[in-house]
């Protein structure tokens, strides 16, 4: 008997509990910050996988995983440029959302479930080419404009880039205000940027510099007045739609009155739309 079996024999050593392995989700990022907004809005970035290719103004799944074990996904635009190294998202907070009543509560170092499958509508490939693009947003569809207010071919495609955005209060336009001011200093593209991007944000329920909901201001034609600009024609307007299907379906009919067309990917046209968020009721 050797003395090291005696020993066992002797005076059994428990096995070393074996460190429960971390659990990894499956397709995980791990988030690299957050900052909140207001009580219902905030944004975060998380690593980039190094496969994933996208096109500006794309969205891609996301999520957490679920009670029961499964992945809970959601459809989320990609708010950073596609030249990023890290992926940001512009989110919502709904009290009883079952995505984002978890989700708001991340931190740098948690992770999150991301597939790496963009798609998406708002791309310029979508588009014919045209002298001026709107971006027409209300609430978090700001979220693709912010990727492709950032996007070297924006500037490179078009001479003048509107960015129309409404909230109901002054608070829900910072993230967008902030963003847009940082571009001038961008080190990237602030040079591409100089004064091509025009910002025109608006509230609809808290007095501000300018107001009123962003159909009411194309259709009476006041922020054709206020920026010097003729009405928009098929010839030289482009427009990109992001916001509740309410909006987006009045917001259709106002640029299809102006003579533009809805495009796709397969057939470019003059204006394309995607939904911000789906269930508002209609
Ligand atoms: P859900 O059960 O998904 O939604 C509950 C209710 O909350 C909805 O019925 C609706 O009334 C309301 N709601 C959901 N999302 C929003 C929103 N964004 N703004 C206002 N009200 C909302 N959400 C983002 O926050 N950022 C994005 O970039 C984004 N991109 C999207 C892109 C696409 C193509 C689509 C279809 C949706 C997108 N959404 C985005 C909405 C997102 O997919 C989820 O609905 C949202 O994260 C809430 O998830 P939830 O599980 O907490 O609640
Ligand atoms: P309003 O305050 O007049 O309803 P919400 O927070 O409800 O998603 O709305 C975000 C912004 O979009 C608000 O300023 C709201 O204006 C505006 N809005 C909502 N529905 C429409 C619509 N059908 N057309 C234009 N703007 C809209």
């Amino acid at each position: 008997m050797t003395e090291a079996t005696a020993m066992t024999e002797a005076s059994p050593i428990p096995a070393a509990p074996t460190p429960p392995a971390k659990q990894h989700l499956p397709d995980a990022q791990t988030v690299t910050q957050v900052t909140h907004w207001t009580d219902r809005l905030f944004s975060f970035r998380v690593t980039r996988p190094q496969s994933l290719r996208f096109r500006s103004g794309e969205f891609v799944m996301i999520g957490l995983m679920g009670d029961n074990g499964k992945p809970l996904l959601r459809a989320y635009s990609i708010a950073s440029p596609a030249w990023d190294e890290e992926l940001e998202f512009y989110s919502i907070k709904v009290p009883d959302g079952p995505l984002t009543s978890k989700l708001q509560h991340i931190q740098p170092g948690d992770e999150i479930i991301l597939r790496p499958k963009p798609v998406g509508t708002l791309v310029h490939d979508a588009l014919l080419p045209g002298k001026r693009l709107w971006f027409l947003a209300t609430g978090t569809g700001l979220a693709p404009f912010a990727s492709l207010m950032r996007e070297p071919e924006t500037y490179e495609k078009y001479d003048q880039i509107i960015m129309m955005h409404t909230c109901r209060e002054v608070a829900e336009l910072e993230y967008g205000r902030q963003l847009v001011e940082s571009l001038k200093d961008d080190p990237l593209i602030g040079e591409m940027v100089g004064d091509k991007l025009i910002y025109y944000p608006t509230t609809t329920r808290e007095p501000f510099i300018r107001m009123g909901r962003v159909t009411d201001n194309l259709s009476s034609g006041k922020v054709f007045a206020d920026l010097g600009l003729p009405p928009m024609n098929p010839a030289e307007d482009r427009a990109m739609v992001c916001g509740s299907l309410a909006f987006n379906v009045d917001v259709k009919a106002i640029l299809e009155g102006f003579g533009l067309r809805e495009g796709a990917n397969s057939e470019p046209q003059e204006f394309v739309v995607e939904k911000a968020f789906v269930g508002d009721g209609i």
